[in-house]
């Protein structure tokens, strides 16, 4: 019965009997799990009908916090037939442990109304959990293709099924700007749509002549960091500088560095020349934002990008020339790392570390709190982390969840390295031989769905799932014990009649369905 669970917890052993749930069925939580109580009252009561009281104080189902439960984010769950008794090390426990009764009474319980008529059976038993990593990241792009407010609510739901506990939002590039900023309407107003988008990954520059927009407002991103608050989801914002910023730079042209040329959001994909200029001006334009985006998310980490950024423009530049010989750089690169170090600071003065993808290790931007995202490979994340700063592992080689699940003609744009199920599976975050003081500097690890190919919620389902159950796993369950084929039997047997129930449109394991193919389009396999 325990063997159902995904991802695998710790421990669990099965006791004889069960526990039925039914109309006189209490939930009941001490003031600090009262959260996760009320989750569990609101979706369960919404699949099984039953009205899940608050009261009394000794409720059937109840949730008691202690510190001295192993955690953080532990807690120990115990089905006899006449209670349920979670005590959880912190709030985040008590979520977990209430997920894990949810997976226990089975796919129907993942409905939003009632279909089963009962019984809701609770096998007997005690489980006791806690994740490996603190870092459970998955990364979501907004910027290539916008996700309409409530699929991205319903994502943090999907998180949350899947202990999943931080949201990387990747809100601007050059094919979109995201978050309003009150300070400076146009980058929505201008920046938040283009004119159209390239079909696959043709070479040619040709697009589909269809406008494709949205951004959200500063009250949707609130309720957004709220919604996953409640379900113990952090809302890590990224605004991408100095590179991807070709849609800030249409909507404020004194952002770049082409004043003779006035640029569209961009309707491609792939890195472009087009980088923020290295002006008093655009640094102050960026700290403003940024005070934006620290009042709308209280994530205590804030991503400034610092990803791919061609210096050509620089070299050109005459301001920039200036730039480097007031800095002393030798290299344009320098100022890469300048512009970041800028960002870093303010959003330090501001209390907040700052996350970058791993270039800002090499262009000397690193503040000794950054956190480097190891994107190319791990060979940053090791550097980082012998140099004592945090990481978090999410290789492209193994972790771009946009990457194609399988060599089949058939994969829908096929882009990428071949990233399977099972390599999901088996990734292992620590890389071997990485001595014991930089591996407690790996934070954990984050699968990234990038959206270029994926313009629509039901093509991020299919990026997504299967694929984000094993990384669930990779980042939550105890690293001995691993066990593909255990994992492959629960996730066929159990895992995915849950995904079906909660209406998740994932690859099915031997390929996808006619309609989740793409005949015709071009993918551009590594
Ligand atoms: C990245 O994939 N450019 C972080």
């Amino acid at each position: 019965m325990f063997d159902t669970l995904l991802p695998r917890p710790v421990s669990a052993q099965p006791a004889p009997g069960s526990f039925h749930l039914d109309v006189t069925t209490s939930v009941q939580a001490d003031p600090a799990a009262e959260s996760a109580a009320r989750w569990l009252r609101h979706t369960l009561g919404a699949a099984t009908g039953l009205p899940l009281s608050p009261t009394p104080a000794d409720g059937d189902i109840r949730f008691v916090v202690d510190p001295t439960v192993p955690g953080p984010e532990g807690y120990r769950l115990e089905i006899t037939p006449d209670r349920v008794v979670v005590t959880a090390s912190d709030p985040a426990g008590a979520f977990y442990a209430a997920q894990t009764l949810r997976q226990l009474l089975g796919a129907p319980a993942f409905r939003a109304s009632v279909v089963h008529r009962g019984p809701w059976v609770l096998p007997c038993g005690r489980v006791q959990d806690r994740p490996r990593f603190g870092w459970r990241g998955c990364l979501l792009d907004v910027a290539r293709h916008f996700m309409p407010k409530d699929g991205v609510l319903r994502f943090v739901d999907l998180l949350a099924a899947h202990k999943l506990n931080v949201l990387h939002l990747h809100l601007t590039d050059d094919q979109g700007w995201r978050m309003q900023i009150h300070r400076y309407p146009r980058l929505t107003e201008i920046g938040s749509w283009r004119a159209g988008s390239r079909v696959g990954a043709h070479r040619e520059l040709v697009h589909d002549g269809r406008p494709h927009g949205g951004y959200y407002t500063q009250d949707d991103l609130r309720e957004i960091v709220a919604y996953a608050a409640e379900r113990q989801v952090t809302v890590v914002p990224e605004i991408d500088v100095p590179g991807h910023c070709q849609a800030a730079i249409a909507a404020y042209p004194e952002l770049g560095n082409t004043p003779d040329e006035r640029l569209e959001v961009w309707p491609f994909w792939g890195v472009n020349e087009n980088v923020l200029n290295v002006a008093d001006a655009t640094v102050t334009f960026f700290c403003d934002v940024f005070d934006e985006v620290v009042d709308v998310f209280p994530s205590p980490v804030v991503c400034v990008g610092g990803d791919e950024v061609p210096t050509t423009q620089w070299e050109r530049s005459p301001l920039a020339r200036q730039r480097m010989a007031e800095l002393g750089l030798s290299d344009p690169a320098g100022l890469h790392g300048w512009f970041v170090g800028r960002m870093a600071a303010h959003l330090a003065d501001r209390g907040r570390r700052v996350l970058g993808w791993d270039e800002i290790g090499e262009v000397g931007a690193l503040p000794p709190d950054a956190v480097v995202a190891s994107w190319r490979g791990e060979e940053a994340g090791v550097t980082a982390a012998l140099a004592g700063h945090d990481v978090v592992m999410c290789p492209e080689q193994r972790l771009y969840l946009d990457h194609r699940q399988s060599d089949h003609p058939d994969e829908p744009v096929p882009v990428g390295y071949l990233t399977t199920l099972q390599d999901v599976y088996r990734y292992e975050p620590v890389p071997a031989g990485l001595p014991a003081e930089a591996a407690r500097h790996v934070l954990g690890a984050q699968a990234q769905i990038w959206t270029e190919h994926l313009d629509s919620p039901r093509r991020v389902d299919y990026a997504a799932f299967p694929r984000l159950a094993a990384f669930a796993e990779v980042v939550w369950s105890p690293a001995e014990g691993k066990d593909l084929t255990g994992f492959e039997q629960r996730l066929a047997r159990h895992h995915l009649s849950r995904l079906d129930a909660l209406g998740v449109e994932y690859r099915p394991l031997d390929g996808p369905r006619p309609w989740q193919t793409r005949p015709g389009v071009p993918g551009r396999p590594r």
